[in-house]
């Protein structure tokens, strides 16, 4: 994962556990835990809105201002904050939906690899009936729900266990933003959306900025596009110089 941190993010690697659990373990209840994460995440993040491709609504994300662009990042008290960026894949993806509102509308969807919400936020605003975000870090769950509750809009289901591998769920659509980032992580989920896929003819929506994981791995070749964007200028400065990001449907025929 650690390859697909900017320059700036890079400082965000969080390496001392035993801080973290100290941490985490002054709370003992769930919502205690989850009433300090929000804590935290408030204290340490800023609204942002007008700069990534959906200035339609505003998420909480670290920005140059936040202390932990920059701070060591052994003192962030949890696990690596992914969450904390707004990353290429998920602003392709998510301004895919809000163009195209009826992707989503009535349908039930699963942002998966969810970390801001940002998908998961734009499938509701589409009207989608049902929206599942899954991140396996719970800190990411409480950030969709503070962002979801920044935008007026009720919270999706957050779940935070591994799913991939797990049999599939009868969902209309899965979203992955920005998830083709490691190669053994992109072939476990290649053969699972199989799976979803075979099962309950669910459609795939894969937003990537062409990231060399994704061009390079197999599934690649059988996807089709359907969007391109323009990084606006900010996110290609966090982001190596990338310059656009795309939207591709992975649906082989059923
Ligand atoms: C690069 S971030 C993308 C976040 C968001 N989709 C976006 O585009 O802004 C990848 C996210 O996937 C999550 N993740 C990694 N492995 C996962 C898995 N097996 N299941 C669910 N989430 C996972 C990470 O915690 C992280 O939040």
């Amino acid at each position: 994962m650690l390859g697909l941190l900017t320059p700036q993010t890079r400082n965000i690697k969080v390496f001392i556990k035993a801080f973290k659990h100290t941490s985490i373990h002054r709370c003992s209840s769930v919502s205690c835990q989850s009433e300090y994460i929000r804590s935290i995440i408030l204290e340490n993040t800023e609204i942002v809105g007008e700069q990534s491709l959906t200035p339609e609504f505003k998420l909480r994300l670290f920005t140059p201002n936040c202390r932990f662009w920059s701070e060591k990042p052994e003192l962030w008290p949890f696990d690596d904050p992914y969450w904390a960026i707004y990353w290429p894949g998920g602003q392709a993806l998510s301004r895919y939906l809000l163009d195209n509102p009826a992707v989503c509308r009535g349908k039930t969807v699963l942002d998966l690899g969810s970390g801001c919400g940002a998908s998961a936020i734009a499938a509701k605003l589409c009207g989608a009936a049902h929206v599942v975000a899954n991140d396996i870090d719970t800190v990411a769950a409480v950030a969709t729900h503070i962002n979801c509750e920044l935008n007026g809009l009720e919270p999706p289901v957050c779940l935070t266990n591994n799913v991939i591998g797990s049999p599939p769920k009868g969902f209309d659509l899965i979203l992955l933003g920005d998830m083709f980032y490691d190669e053994a992580l992109a072939t476990s989920l290649h053969s699972w959306l199989d799976h979803c896929i075979n099962s309950h003819g669910t459609k795939v929506l894969i937003g990537d900025p062409g990231r060399a994981q994704f061009e390079e791995h197999r599934i690649r070749r059988l996807l089709r596009q359907l969007a391109q964007f323009e990084l606006p200028e900010s996110v290609r400065e966090e982001n190596y110089g990338l310059t656009c990001s795309s939207v591709w449907c992975y649906r082989p025929e059923l």
